[in-house]
């Protein structure tokens, strides 16, 4: 929990998601530290997210009409007001008492997105309550991990259907935890009163005795993880369309595309599952190019600069989300902070925009990043 009374103000000389990271440093004890801001391992993925969005230029264009210009995208049908949603993190009441529910109240007074973890600490309903009647709002997506119990799974996700989420996104690239040696090293655990809420009632799996030459995991844990297969069993049981995060690889794009995938998250979770993974800046055109325009593509990891989303958006984004610079602002300030970090990336979005000379995204190309007039035959 925080180690001084939760603030509801901003605090002075916060102008960067970076400022908000250093403030946050100074509002969470070690131990909620450990945890959100720690990656796998060495935390090279981690790293990695970051300097891969610094080292791609971008070619301004001068002299471009801008006047009337605007930051809407199109997404699975509906018009946002800016690219940028909130990634799921989970038990967020550990950066502030309000935690997903100050999220939830930001991200709809922004126009924000919303992707609400499966281990978020307070109610999915009480989201959904209070993002729902907002019009200005944006979508409210629930982020699912398949529980080994698949009738519970079930019945969250009708719960979820009934509180009014509006899309499913499954996340694939965690059947197992990353080495998450920073959490290890802080001995990380949940405090009292914050916990998963949604997934209470859910019986763990009994474990199977195993012999000296069985494997935890193999033997164990992993004969619960999702796979392909369960896919179709998802969309066979939801009306929701089912996006799946944590897809790096093209083939897996191409293959999530072919059995329907309503969108695909190009995510290393952050650098929190497996380390060396290469950064999502660096994915992501290989996944814009398998998925050939059959479903949008978004993206998440290391974006802290409205120059990062609009350098997504030119390398073919539909839209970004980000996880940790939310939580800082979370942590500095409840819902004000999350509102601030919003709009610090916005109102950068926007000046990265008219310095490279687009008055709308959908000008946002290829040819932003290498100076060429027209996308070079595989560039991507
Ligand atoms: C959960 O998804 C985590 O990364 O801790």
């Amino acid at each position: 929990m925080t180690q001084f009374p939760a603030r509801h103000t901003i605090p002075p000389g916060l102008v960067t998601l970076a400022d908000h990271e250093q403030h946050a440093r100074t509002q969470l004890d070690d131990n909620a530290w450990a945890y959100f801001s720690g990656g796998a391992a060495d935390e090279i993925s981690l790293h990695a997210n970051r300097s891969a969005w610094d080292a791609l230029p971008l070619w301004p264009r001068v002299l471009r009409p801008l006047a009337g210009g605007h930051t809407r995208v199109p997404l699975l049908g509906r018009t946002l007001a800016h690219p940028i949603l909130l990634a799921p993190v989970a038990f967020q009441r550990l950066a502030h008492p309000d935690g997903e529910l100050a999220m939830a109240y930001a991200a709809a007074a922004l126009g924000a997105g919303v992707v609400l973890s499966t281990q978020a600490s307070v109610s999915l309903e009480s989201v959904a309550q209070a993002v729902l009647p907002d019009p200005g709002r944006g979508p409210l997506w629930f982020q699912l991990y398949l529980q080994p119990d698949r009738g519970f799974t079930q019945a969250l996700v009708q719960r979820a259907e009934a509180a009014g989420y509006e899309a499913l996104v499954l996340t694939v690239d965690a059947p197992t935890s990353g080495v998450r040696d920073r959490e290890r090293r802080a001995g990380f655990r949940l405090p009292p009163g914050v916990g998963p809420v949604n997934l209470a009632g859910l019986q763990a799996p009994t474990p199977s005795a195993l012999g000296p030459s069985q494997s935890a995991l193999f033997d164990g844990l992993l004969h619960h993880a999702p796979t392909w297969d369960d896919i179709a069993w998802l969309q066979s049981i939801t009306r929701l369309p089912v996006l799946l995060k944590g897809v790096l690889h093209p083939a897996d794009a191409g293959q999530a595309v072919s059995l329907g995938a309503a969108g695909l998250i190009v995510s290393n979770h952050g650098g929190r599952t497996l380390d060396t993974a290469p950064s999502t800046a660096t994915a992501l055109p290989r996944v814009v190019q398998a998925v050939q325009g059959k479903a949008p593509v978004l993206v998440d990891g290391g974006i802290r600069r409205g120059t990062d989303v609009l350098k997504a958006m030119a390398l073919g984004a539909s839209a970004v989300l980000v996880g940790r610079p939310a939580v800082w602002g979370l942590a500095n300030a409840g819902a004000a902070g999350v509102a601030h970090v919003l709009r610090l990336l916005r109102d950068e979005l926007e000046v990265a925009m008219a310095l490279t000379g687009c008055s709308t995204l959908a000008e946002a190309t290829y040819a932003l990043l290498d100076g060429h007039d027209e996308p070079a035959a595989g560039a991507i």
